[in-house]
């Protein structure tokens, strides 16, 4: 099994999420492939080389073929995963936005997900995603969070077979709290009691 940790707060110390995605990992004690989306963004895309990008376009466009290079390496890095943990700081009421670039660039028509006689398909196959969302104040699960709901939304798009929520949401009191409370969640996730943890009921 492999463990893919991708991380996105802002924060590179004293971060939440940051604290758990790292307890995570070392919790499934697999091989871990790390990308920092704070530390090493990805490039802005211009308009015309998103809508070729997002279709795959055979377009000799110098910069198109960059975008894409770079789009097939972290496809290949998701698609060689099992376990994907995410690291989602709520900004703004949803995901930040250098982890929107991410998914701009792995979202790919043909390749990570198709449109079949029953809608879309996702076809990564990867078997768990940890999502661990962070917030000031917002509740996890709540109708102000667009960042946890809309995550799991692009891992089922993709492909992911099981989607599981640690809620590192502010609205629980202190960060030693808040992070005793996450890991116990983990620590139940992993234990196998509890496959999915429901939006909210936490
Ligand atoms: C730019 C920015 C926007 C934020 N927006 C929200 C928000 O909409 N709702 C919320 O509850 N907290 C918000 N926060 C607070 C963070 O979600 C909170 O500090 C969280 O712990 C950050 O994750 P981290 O501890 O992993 O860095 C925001 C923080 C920043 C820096």
């Amino acid at each position: 099994m492999s463990v893919l940790k991708i991380d996105s707060s802002a924060r590179l110390e004293g971060s939440n999420s940051r604290t758990l995605t790292q307890y995570l990992v070392d919790r499934l004690g697999e091989t871990v492939v790390e990308r920092d989306l704070a530390k090493q963004s990805l490039p802005i895309i211009s308009a015309e080389d998103l809508i070729d990008l997002h279709a795959s376009s055979d377009n000799s466009r110098a910069s198109l073929q960059h975008h894409l290079a770079l789009s097939n390496s972290l496809i290949d890095e998701l698609m060689a995963t099992d376990n994907i943990v995410f690291g989602v700081p709520m900004y703004n009421f949803g995901v930040p936005a250098v982890l929107k670039q991410w998914i701009d660039y792995i979202c790919r028509a043909g390749i990570t997900f198709k449109y079949g006689e029953n809608g879309p398909l996702g076809l990564t196959g990867i078997k768990r995603a940890f999502i661990v969302t962070s917030s000031g104040g917002v509740p996890i699960g709540s109708d102000m969070d667009y960042a946890s709901r809309y995550l799991e939304h692009i891992c089922r798009f993709i492909g992911v077979e099981k989607v599981v929520h640690i809620d590192a949401s502010g609205s629980k009191g202190t960060p030693e709290f808040i992070i005793a409370q996450a890991k116990q969640e983990i620590d139940t996730a992993l234990s196998g009691s509890l496959e999915q943890v429901v939006l909210g009921g936490v």
